[in-house]
């Protein structure tokens, strides 16, 4: 059964979603970086590899079901930070709006129909409600802990130990 076009169309603007997240994860690993906050750096560069995961697993499933996407230009990530907490509330704020794209692609599926597309979101579904849970869980992190220097040092210590493990619950 071939996906609707407007299935289609939401998966391939969904596929450009998860490719400007890991572009703005990137400017929020260049920002630690500069900061000297590696754990953090380490943390939001993993979160990168992830977010373009998903796009190369939304591109595996347009492949599989005979359509092929298009790569759209990739929007330039303009926000400047003042202090360390502050990409980590952009960081919950982006999450819960992409939250609510895969829902709008769920709906879509839905509405066509789709029970193959909306099993494919399912795990989609269900990492927004980590990446939310873990964005909300860094900022309190740093707001009960990283007013001070041993505090920040911990977390970036912990951040720093988060390794990288390519997707395996889709294929890519
Ligand atoms: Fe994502
Ligand atoms: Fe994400």
């Amino acid at each position: 059964m071939a996906l609707t076009d407007q299935v289609t169309d939401v998966l391939n603007k969904q596929i450009n979603a998860e490719f400007y997240s890991s572009y703005l994860y990137l400017t929020f690993a260049d920002y630690y970086e500069d900061r000297g906050l590696k754990g953090f750096a380490n943390w939001y560069m993993i979160q990168a590899k992830e977010e373009m995961d998903h796009a190369l697993a939304i591109r595996r499933y347009l492949l599989d079901n005979d359509f092929t996407p298009t790569m759209e230009a990739i929007a330039k990530p303009d926000k400047t930070f003042g202090s360390d907490i502050e990409p980590l509330e952009a960081g919950l704020e982006h999450e819960e709006y992409v939250t609510s794209l895969i829902h709008h692609c769920y709906e879509v599926a839905h509405e066509a129909h789709d029970v193959r597309t909306m099993k494919f979101l399912d795990w989609f579904v269900s990492e927004q409600g980590e990446e939310e849970t873990n964005a909300r869980d860094m900022t309190t992190n740093m707001k009960l802990f990283g007013c001070d220097p041993k505090g920040l040092y911990d977390l970036d210590r912990e951040y720093q130990a988060r390794v990288y493990t390519q997707m395996t619950a889709l294929p890519l």
